[in-house]
């Protein structure tokens, strides 16, 4: 099968890396990819809004099956745009993508078909926020309804800081048409966690639960970014957790899309929040994690082009996932100063170090060839992953496999796994 992804990250070298393994990929595609990507695929220097284009290089290169890894794409209908044109493509239409497009959307469908997650209230109008604010508790959380490269959620203590807040997403736009509308809901507390899903419309079947680390700096300190590191499987995600959430979370929110009218056929990664009074939905995402995706699909035994086809096919329940009885760790290596500020362009060394078979990954996120070699690109430049026995094992391997790699400026959190000492 020709075989073209669709994305340049850290997400879409583990895709890519998955795919390589399997025996139906005669050749690999990527658009716009990046340069580890490039030592496995051909890239395609094709943004990933470009739909028009994409399009025709995929009819172009006689493409089987397209997968989309962003969510940008999806919300916007790339996938619908490969069908009409007859090309098969893995991820939710545009029209079940919404689930993650819009939060309002999602919020009102886990209201309407009784899906545990926080309480909150719908806004258009930010005069009607303002003024629902004076009866809340605090801290409250505000969410701009669209995308917003993952920015749009304050969590806000104070009146003030909430006031000042809805004015940021609803007036001056800080967010741009994302903030049209907003949710207001409750804080919850508890921990975290990572759950992706396969999905077929109908069925659903889990892959492995992961914990990412959003926060810039150790300790959870310093700014929100695209995620600083994971570690898959989470000790936390027990199996009693896991079958309170299949019955009341998974299948729910794949019955409740199916009767809206909006089937869901791809990834939905679940951001969980393990309360006091149980699991509940902090937001879904309708794509693989990035970097979930880094510690969990390198523990994945199946072929993952049966199991995306099996997706698009309706006939996911013939498949049985199946993953190593191990652990992965991921440490992102970031550019310092990332999320704010950042150079570029820096050399990286020792790439060369890393081998698949011992269960050591090097997924670029933010590199770029040039004339002297691999260089940075990006806040987020590397995801260095390695799988052990165990949590501990993986950790300390990932940790291990960070010094082998060394470019200017690089930084990265020290703190990634921390929490499976509290085990
Ligand atoms: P989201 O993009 O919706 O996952 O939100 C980003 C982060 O904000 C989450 O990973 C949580 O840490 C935090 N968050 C979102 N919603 C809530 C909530 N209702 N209560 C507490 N924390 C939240
Ligand atoms: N790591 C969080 C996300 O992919 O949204």
């Amino acid at each position: 099968m020709n075989i073209l992804i669709v994305g340049g990250g850290g997400r879409e070298h583990a895709i890519a890396q998955a795919v390589k393994k399997s025996p139906k990929c005669t050749k690999l595609y990527c658009a716009p990819g990046n340069a580890g990507i490039a030592a496995m695929a051909e890239c395609a220097d094709i943004k990933v809004m470009e739909f028009d284009r994409l399009v025709k290089f995929a009819k172009k290169h006689e493409i089987d099956l397209a997968i989309v890894g962003p969510d940008d794409p999806l919300v916007g209908g790339l996938v619908d745009a490969f069908e009409e044109a007859g090309i098969r493509a893995f991820g939710p239409e545009r029209k079940a993508a919404i689930l993650e497009g819009s939060k309002a959307f999602s919020k009102e469908l886990m209201k309407k078909y009784g899906i545990p997650t926080a309480g909150y209230e719908v806004f258009t109008d930010a005069a009607a926020a303002l003024s629902y604010l004076d009866n809340v508790k605090f801290p409250i959380v505000l969410k701009a309804d669209g995308l917003a490269l993952g920015k749009g959620v304050l969590i806000c203590n104070t009146l003030d800081e909430a006031r000042n807040g809805v004015k940021e997403i609803m007036l001056d736009k800080k967010f741009g048409t994302a903030g049209n509308k907003m949710v207001i809901e409750e804080f919850m507390t508890g921990r975290e966690v990572s759950v992706l899903t396969f999905c077929d419309g109908k069925t659903i079947k889990i892959m492995s639960s992961a914990q990412d680390h959003k926060r810039a700096g150790d300790g959870d300190t310093g700014l929100n970014t695209g995620g600083m590191g994971t570690f898959s499987p989470s000790p936390f995600y027990t199996k009693k957790i896991n079958d309170i959430c299949k019955k009341t979370i998974f299948q729910p929110t794949v019955d409740a899309m199916k009767a809206e009218g909006r089937e869901f056929k791809g990834v939905i990664f679940f951001g969980l929040m393990l309360t006091d009074s149980g699991p509940k939905v902090l937001e879904y995402n309708a794509r693989f994690g990035d970097p979930e995706a880094q510690v969990v699909l390198p523990r994945m035994k199946n072929d993952i082009i049966d199991v995306m086809e099996a997706c698009i096919d309706g006939t996911l329940g013939k498949i049985k996932l199946e993953f190593e009885d191990n652990a992965a760790v991921c440490v992102v290596l970031a550019s310092k100063g990332y999320p704010v500020k950042y150079t570029k362009g820096h050399l990286i060394k020792g790439l060369d170090k890393f081998d698949e078979k011992d269960g050591y990954y090097c997924f670029h996120a933010g590199t770029k060839k040039s004339t002297k070699g691999i260089v940075t690109n990006g806040g987020r430049v590397l995801g260095i992953t390695a799988k052990g026995s165990d949590l501990h094992k993986a950790r300390s391997n990932a940790y291990e496999a960070v010094t082998w790699v060394d470019f200017d400026n690089k930084y990265c959190r020290r703190d990634i796994g921390k929490a499976i000492d509290e085990v």
